[in-house]
């Protein structure tokens, strides 16, 4: 297969990661003969500062001519601390999302054996955890009217959702839940905001139409809780945009690493795939960023094109990798295996798991030549 890839590296430690899944995507093109090509735009605090915008035009017709898009990282504290900057990195990101109608947002969530130690969590608490939160990105709070008055005394920002919002994205949780464990759950506040109200109504409307799966519904405040106390209850979760966000940091932590989460973004045409992960920026260019959620949002652009076999290939590797302790200091910290090393240790691993000789053996008692 063709496919033609724009890349966003971005800000911080976007381009270490984001150089990393390109490696592990020319493994797979190699060895399944694709044809992967690149082509890289600015976007973020970088654009800022070399075109004043965060999404310049040539960017966004970068993304819109080519299949997919490969997204790194952004943000820079400099605009963190400076409220009143007039352009922020974030506002490019926010712009794609919209102007490519990515409206859903799926991010995977799993404990992986080899990390339940890494977890503050309890061990019996996580172990076997699995679940994937669909979560609604173009709309709510942070695309609703922002204003602040003159005096700079009075600020608001408005949360609207439609009808044809809720259900587009709600149908989508639904399929998913039929390939899984069957189960949605309906993250919102729907004792207090009207639009919650709106996303119950018209998700319970539409789960009529899936009836081999079950639907429940949590207030956000108590989703929080119990995503810590008990992780496992949850298969399919669907929420708004802001909710949404929220509460997949806080499951990141089931994870081990927020270094580990992959995502992907998708419409009625595009498709974006981004680790949840930000610029992280005190370690840029240290070599010490976990590649990992990067390279598993490769994994699910080439889910996105029905390469299965191919992502599954790149989620072995990875989960080889972790077994193995080839991981960044986030994981271990005793790790020396830098982001260099976790990428091409998944890349020689794809190429060269066939050759039992090589793999996973020596890498075991330290023979291998690649790391
Ligand atoms: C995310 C990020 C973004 C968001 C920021 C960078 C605008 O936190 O993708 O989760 O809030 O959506
Ligand atoms: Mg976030």
């Amino acid at each position: 297969m063709k496919l033609n890839i724009a890349v966003l590296s971005g800000d911080g430690v976007g381009p270490e990661v984001t150089t990393q899944s390109i490696k592990v995507l020319n493994a797979i093109a190699k060895k399944y003969h694709h044809d992967f090509q690149y082509e890289e735009a600015l976007m973020g605090a970088i654009a800022i500062d070399k075109t004043g915008e965060p999404l310049p035009k040539e960017t966004l017709d970068v993304c819109l001519k080519n299949d997919a898009i490969l997204f790194g990282a952004i943000g820079d504290p400099k605009y963190d601390n400076d409220p009143t900057a007039k352009v922020r990195p974030e506002q490019g990101l926010l712009a794609l999302r919209k102007a490519l109608n990515l409206y859903t947002n799926v991010r995977p969530i799993k404990a992986y054996n080899a990390l339940l130690d890494k977890s503050p969590l309890k061990e019996e608490i996580i172990k076997g955890a699995d679940m994937v939160i669909y979560r609604e990105l173009t709309s709510g709070i942070y695309f609703g009217k922002k204003s602040l008055n003159a005096a700079g005394t009075i600020a608001s920002d408005v949360c609207t959702y439609t009808t044809e919002e809720i259900s587009r994205i709600t149908h989508e949780a639904f399929k998913t839940a039929q390939t899984r464990r069957k189960k949605v759950t309906l993250v919102d506040k729907a004792n207090v905001l009207e639009t919650s109200r709106l996303w119950r109504k018209v998700v319970t409307e539409i789960a009529k139409e899936y009836s081999d799966v079950s639907l429940d519904f949590l207030f956000v405040d108590n989703a929080a809780m119990q995503m810590i106390l008990n992780p496992k209850q949850f298969d399919v979760i669907l929420t708004e945009n802001m909710f949404g966000d929220i509460i997949s940091d806080e499951a990141s932590v089931i994870g081990g690493s927020i270094g580990l989460l992959a995502s992907a973004s998708t419409g009625d045409n595009k498709a974006l795939f981004e680790p949840i992960h930000g610029s992280y920026p005190q370690a840029k260019g240290k070599g010490i960023a976990n590649p990992v959620a990067s390279i598993l949002s490769a994994a699910m652009l080439l889910d996105h094109f029905n390469l299965n076999e191919e992502a599954d290939d790149i989620r072995e590797a990875v989960e080889e990798s972790i077994a193995l302790g080839v991981c960044t200091a986030d994981l271990n910290t005793t790790s020396t295996y830098s982001t260099d090393n976790v990428g091409d240790f998944i890349k020689e691993y794809i190429t060269n798991s066939d050759d039992l000789n090589v793999y996973p053996t020596n890498v075991e008692v330290g023979q291998s030549t690649i790391i």
